[in-house]
């Protein structure tokens, strides 16, 4: 999504605001641009393309502003292009503003402003609408004139406004749209993500939705949507810039991959005690709360989505509640049955996907109690929630989510096996064995990442593929799906998913000559039906792919090549299945010549519906 810096203060804000929009990255974006306060002038300067093309423009004219607001565009309302690249200005060009949303009242808000009040519209964005509006409603207090507008908008945003005629300050505004303040001395920062501060200061204002923020480099101050001042307290950011380096590796994917290990252990391991109990911080449940329960719904969008029917699958199997699973942008139109006997399990990376927080409101909003698994601390789906399972990935920058997963399956059985003792349904012996084999998994993994090569010689077989077929059975069907994601989004191979005792009504049709298709057959008790299903395939053509548990060598002697995963029960399987089929992508689409950390079209947060 866009991504917005604004910076007051001693420094020069071109260079702090630069440096903020490329920590912003990550958020996916096809334009960016910039607006100084020069000389008592706004000086606005946008382009379409990477932020390196804004650089080399910028260089030759050697700015120097004590005020500023950046952004990064990717396109919602309006081609990628110079016109429609952010910030705006108003016609006199005494207001900018920079945008993160989606305005979704713009066009009756555009005829407006252009009738009633004869505004010329410069771009085919619904942005420009509100740097026009607080020029309608500007009466010499920028503060003011911003909360006119706002009241006027609907929809998503997160703005940043400067006017020449107040050069001291900036005014901010968050409505669903993520956005944070980095606090300095005699300078202060908005940003719409933490990476864009952390060169700066690690102690940042985290806004809450409605909120208004009015920014001089002596202060900060909050205001609810009553124009009350709010005090909040100072959140100290601990995790490192460097941390979201890519330490060497030559893709943020692949580095973060790597990291799985780590992550798994520390999702895991901070929550057992020494006897192997779980103690969930930041989840109150209590026995009577899970006793009212009579509904679990698990919400969320993609790869989370796809760590959301692992987790059905566990809460099912340990805890004995049914579970419904259901991606965020169906759910929340589909009339839930929602009640205070209800709980909702959010699960989001950053914890800023739209889709995932509206669902997560309307779900609050009928009475269910809300949890939620994220990665981003203080993101809105965390503060938003009554309980918060924090996954301990660390920073996730690659837009094609990977230790986010593994670490959300890790948070998904714990939150089920704390349900399972609440609820006295899982015996000791049965609890100990998930237990240990949850505690195996960190040094299993790390073996995988260590033997790669069968992975490596497969991409560069198949890496020239145009279509690839992902099955399984049971809790595989959901590592497909991961698989066939994660294949899609970085390689853009035409890659889908599908339950394989499916493919004989409809689908085997496709298969042929030459067919890739990966089989995931970790599932013990369905091995067997994998194998007959590999036959079918086989039969037809198809270039099998199987993934299976060290030692099965029955797989042999049908799939074309084997991708082992280290031996372990079949409950915890897509911690280690998934791994290969991460790296199985990430090679394809390195060969392939992607770009593999910010795939085209795709945004690392999905702020808008
Ligand atoms: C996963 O690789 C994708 N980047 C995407 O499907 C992602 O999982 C989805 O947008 C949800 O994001 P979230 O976890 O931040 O809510």
């Amino acid at each position: 999504m866009c991504g917005i810096v604004g910076y007051i203060g001693n420094k020069n804000a071109c260079e702090v605001i630069l440096n903020g929009l490329n920590k912003l990255e990550y958020r996916g974006y096809d334009s960016s641009g910039i607006a100084l306060n020069i000389n008592g002038k706004i000086e606005v300067h946008k382009y379409k393309g990477r932020i390196k093309n804004l650089e080399e423009k910028l260089a030759p004219l050697g700015f120097n502003s004590p005020l500023g607001i950046g952004h990064t565009r990717w396109a919602t309302h309006g081609a990628p292009s110079d016109k429609n690249a952010h910030p705006h200005s108003n016609m006199s060009g005494t207001i900018a503003l920079v945008h993160n949303g989606i305005i979704e009242n713009y066009i009756q808000l555009r005829e407006w402003l252009i009738n009633e009040h004869h505004v010329q519209f410069e771009s085919e964005t619904d942005t420009e609408v509100v740097v026009h509006l607080i020029d309608h409603y500007y009466e010499g207090d920028l503060l003011e004139a911003v909360f006119k507008a706002v009241e006027k908008m609907k929809g998503a945003f997160a703005i940043g406004a400067i006017c020449c005629d107040e050069p001291d300050k900036i005014v901010a505004v968050r409505k669903d749209s993520p956005l944070v303040v980095g606090l300095g001395k005699d300078e202060n920062i908005i940003a719409s993500d933490i990476p864009a501060l952390l060169k700066y200061t690690r102690d940042v204002y985290l806004i809450n939705n409605g909120e208004v923020v009015l920014l001089t480099k002596e202060g900060v101050r909050i205001f609810n949507e009553s124009r009350e001042e709010i005090k909040r307290d100072v959140f100290h950011v601990t995790w490192d810039a460097e941390a979201a380096e890519k330490e060497g590796y030559d893709h943020f994917m692949l580095k973060e991959i790597n990291e799985q290990p780590r992550g798994v252990d520390a999702t895991l391991n901070r929550r057992l005690d020494d006897y192997n109990r779980i103690t969930l911080d930041g989840i109150q449940i209590t026995k009577e709360d899970l006793e009212k329960i009579n509904k679990v719904y698990i919400v969320a969008c993609g790869t989370a989505y796809h760590a959301g029917l692992v987790g059905k699958f566990a809460i099912e199997k340990f805890a004995q509640i049914p579970v419904d699973v259901d991606i965020a942008s169906e759910f929340r139109y589909r009339e839930p049955f929602i009640d205070n006997q209800t709980l909702f399990i959010a699960i989001s990376q950053s914890g800023e996907t739209l889709d995932t927080l509206a669902a997560l409101r309307e779900a609050k909003r009928r009475g269910a109690r809300v949890l939620s698994i994220v990665n981003v601390v203080g993101s809105s789906v965390a503060r938003e929630s009554d309980d918060v399972f924090y996954t301990w990935a660390g920073p996730e920058i690659a837009v094609a989510s990977t230790k986010a997963y593994t670490t959300q399956l890790i948070s998904m059985y714990l939150i089920a096996l704390h349900m399972a003792v609440t609820k006295d349904a899982i015996s000791q012996d049965y609890y100990d064995l998930i237990v240990k084999e949850l505690k195996a998994l960190p040094a299993k993994v790390q073996k995988m990442l260590e033997n790669t090569d069968t992975i490596k010689e497969i991409a560069k077989i198949n890496y020239e593929k145009q279509h690839a077929f992902f099955i399984g059975r049971g809790i595989d069907v959901a590592v497909a799906l991961e698989g066939s994601l994660k294949l899609k989004e970085i390689s853009y191979i035409n890659s889908f998913a599908i339950a394989a005792g499916e493919l004989k009504h409809g689908t085997i049709a496709l298969v042929e000559e030459g067919t890739f298709l990966t089989a995931v057959a970790t599932q013990d008790h369905l091995f067997e039906k994998m194998l007959s299903n590999i036959q079918e395939v086989k039969a037809r053509g198809a270039y099998v792919i199987g993934v299976a548990k060290e030692g099965n060598k029955e797989i042999e002697k049908q799939a074309d090549r084997v991708i082992y995963i280290p031996d372990c029960i079949d409950e915890v399987t897509p911690v280690l299945s998934v791994v290969p089929l991460q790296l199985l992508a990430y090679y394809m689409a390195v060969l392939r010549g992607c770009d593999v950390d910010k795939p085209k079209n795709l945004a690392k947060s999905v702020t808008v519906e």
